[in-house]
């Protein structure tokens, strides 16, 4: 079959359509044949040989997916960690979810990374149990994919979003999406336009993604008893953490990483009943940036990198 594989550690000039041996099915899992792809950050990652528990290359790339379950025919979107980009590729049945009725290939393989995670970042924020209404939520890199489905969540659940990007443009479209208050941070200081905008009272949390020192930034950004939901580096650095500011608001910080929740069941079946709940109310509507085909992949790999892209860059599979 045909693949898109990481054929040595590097950046996007190291991915390759190839020809590989099928698929072996592990113990439980199922075939499913892939129409899309969903690029994540953490491809990039993989590629350059920084993501935690993959094996070297070469290696067929790719997390999540749409297709069709071999045996039952069944339209089919899924998470994995490595994989997705063949024609065929192995799934784990609790990792797998039926494509809703009415979503393409390409709208689906929008969902599993950018919705869990951002339900998730809500659900460790308190603000899905003690309820949204009258919290605040900054949310950095709001244009992305992560970011585009926190917005959606955020609207359902009532929450005060603020949110932040490089452009006025992306701002503007994803305040079509529900977002009230948007912040251009290369315009304006991020933790004075908070501060400004909640009359120096602060956010409820922080959804960060950047590292360095905006985990500072964002920890500085919480009200009394916030909670930053640190979920990535994007900036490659280091998350800055002074835990005496922490005590200053009794606030506090935890970590978000889907791999290892993907790994709790009960976890992710109740996150689901919750999330396919709003999609039968059609009120999810995973955002499409670019469509790709496989032999465009390192393109789509470039405008990750470079911060190009509005919602999820999708790769045409088969
Ligand atoms: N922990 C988890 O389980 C998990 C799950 C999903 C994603 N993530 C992480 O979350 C982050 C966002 O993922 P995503 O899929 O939403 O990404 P995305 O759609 O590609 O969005 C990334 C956006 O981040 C902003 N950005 C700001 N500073 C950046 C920098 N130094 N380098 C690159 N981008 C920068 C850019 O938007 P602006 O120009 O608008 O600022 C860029 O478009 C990534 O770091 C990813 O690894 C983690």
């Amino acid at each position: 079959m045909k693949a898109i594989v990481i054929t040595r550690l590097g950046g996007p000039e190291v991915l390759e359509v190839r020809d590989v041996p099928e698929p072996l099915l592990g113990p439980g899992q199922v075939l499913v044949r892939v129409q899309a792809g969903g690029l994540n950050f953490a491809d990039i990652m993989t590629a350059h040989g920084g993501y935690p528990g993959t094996p070297k290359p070469p290696l067929v790339a790719g997390r999540e997916f749409t297709g069709v379950e071999e045996t039952t025919g069944r339209r089919v979107m899924g998470y994995t960690q490595w994989g997705a980009f063949g024609e065929k590729t192995a799934a784990t049945p609790d990792l797998l979810w039926p494509v809703p009725s009415g979503w393409s290939a390409e709208a689906a393989v929008a969902f599993p990374v950018n919705y869990f995670t951002a339900y998730f970042a809500y659900w460790e924020a308190g603000f899905l149990e003690d309820g949204a209404r009258g919290k605040r939520a900054l949310i950095h890199a709001v244009a992305g994919g992560v970011g585009t489905a926190a917005v959606q969540i955020g609207k359902i659940i009532g929450a005060e979003m603020y949110g932040s990007s490089s452009s006025d443009e992306k701002l503007a479209r994803v305040k079509e999406l529900g977002l009230q208050h948007a912040i251009n941070y290369k315009q304006r200081d991020y933790e004075e336009a908070i501060k400004e905008m909640t009359n120096g009272e602060g956010v409820d949390a922080a959804f960060e993604m950047l590292g360095g020192e905006h985990t500072a930034k964002s920890i500085r950004c919480l009200r009394d008893f916030g909670k930053v939901v640190q979920y990535g580096t994007a900036t490659g650095r280091q998350p800055q953490l002074d835990l005496r500011a922490l005590y200053a608001k009794a606030a506090s910080v935890q970590g978000l990483w889907l791999t290892y929740l993907s790994s709790k069941r009960g976890l992710m079946q109740h996150a689901w009943k919750q999330l396919s709940q709003w999609i039968a109310e059609d009120k999810l509507h995973p955002v499409v940036g670019r469509v790709l085909t496989a032999s465009q992949a390192a393109e789509g790999y470039q405008l990750l990198m470079t911060g190009k892209n509005f919602g999820k860059v999708v790769l045409k599979i088969s």
